[in-house]
């Protein structure tokens, strides 16, 4: 019988927890549950057994690889696959998956509930603005920015997007318009989204050059991950344009520094919270369940990014 981990620091809700388990019963799989582990040695040893591993942000290197001499595949129950060592796993012949889409209208709600919060001033009583009439900007117009795009008109927003690897017209398609120059969204939107990978393309690409064509009094939000910004130049920015807010689902490293210095042009959520809601919770975890299966039973590679 198949041996399934699903190693989850930050662990799925209840209901996703049933529906995993279940998926795996019924295809007669050995399915169990690591969580809220404190170490990657502690990873390490859990996972000495497993034939197939799911995992949500969980670092999965060539050590945790190797201390799994029988693991076939690993299946990121969520969207971003830079905490998984592609490069090992493929030298090792693992496939790895992700599970795209999946908690996209999870992160999607999220960037407009934060919007809502910072242009209502944290919620603190003050007179706040509202989003209808403002012009959005959205920086990758994948599965998240798609949902982004279809929330934000809702609360009558201009939406914009720049994306050069997706086709225009679908994207105009949402109501939504392209920028072919990042730069000039940037200048013009009184909020950008960000929802690029971390990728060696990405990582500190949202610099100093981008963020002072930034409007006065513009927000920057970031739900995607912390490495794409780069940290010094936000706190530059910070300092150079008083109007800047930046409120983000993934803490800057300089976190404590920037809260002290900006208190309310800046807002972290405490913990990741885009995919933390049951519903994407057992949309990404029953697909990561069912992709092993399809991917043990039949070779179907599908969703495979290595
Ligand atoms: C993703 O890449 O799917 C999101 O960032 C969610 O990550 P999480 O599963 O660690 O919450």
């Amino acid at each position: 019988m198949t041996k399934v981990l699903v190693a989850t620091v930050k662990p799925f809700a209840e209901a996703a927890v049933n529906q995993i388990k279940t998926t795996f019963k019924e295809a007669g799989y050995v399915c169990s549950f690591f969580e809220k582990y404190e170490s990657q040695d502690d990873l390490k040893k859990a996972v000495a057994d497993a034939e197939a591993l799911i995992i949500r942000s969980d670092k999965i290197t060539e050590e945790i690889m190797n201390a799994a001499p029988k693991l076939k595949i690993v299946v990121r129950a969520g969207a971003g696959f830079d905490n998984v060592d592609l490069a090992a796993a493929t030298a090792r012949d693992i496939v790895v998956m992700n599970t795209p889409g999946q908690n996209s209208n999870a992160v999607a709600e999220l960037v407009l509930g934060m919007l809502v919060f910072q242009a209502r001033n944290h919620f603190n009583g003050k007179p706040g603005t509202e989003l209808k009439g403002k012009k959005l900007g959205i920086q990758a117009y994948g599965h998240v920015g798609k949902n982004v795009a279809r929330i934000a008109k809702g609360f009558g927003m201009d939406v914009f997007a720049y994306d050069p690897f997706v086709d225009r017209t679908a994207i105009e398609a949402d109501g939504v318009t392209v920028y072919d120059n990042l730069k000039e969204m940037y200048k013009t939107c009184d909020y950008i989204s960000l929802h690029i990978p971390a990728t060696k393309h990405t990582i500190k690409s949202v610099n100093y050059d981008l963020l002072s064509s930034m409007k006065q009094g513009a927000t920057l939000i970031n739900t995607a991950r912390k490495e794409v910004i780069h940290e010094d130049d936000l706190l530059k920015i910070f300092r150079d344009k008083t109007g800047f807010s930046y409120i983000s689902d993934i803490a800057p490293d300089n976190r404590e520094a920037i809260e002290k210095e900006f208190g309310n042009r800046c807002f972290f959520t405490p913990k990741k919270m885009g995919a933390q809601t049951a519903e994407a919770n057992i949309n990404a975890g029953v697909a990561a369940a069912n992709q092993i299966i399809a991917f043990i039973e039949k070779r179907d590679t599908t969703f495979k990014v290595n």
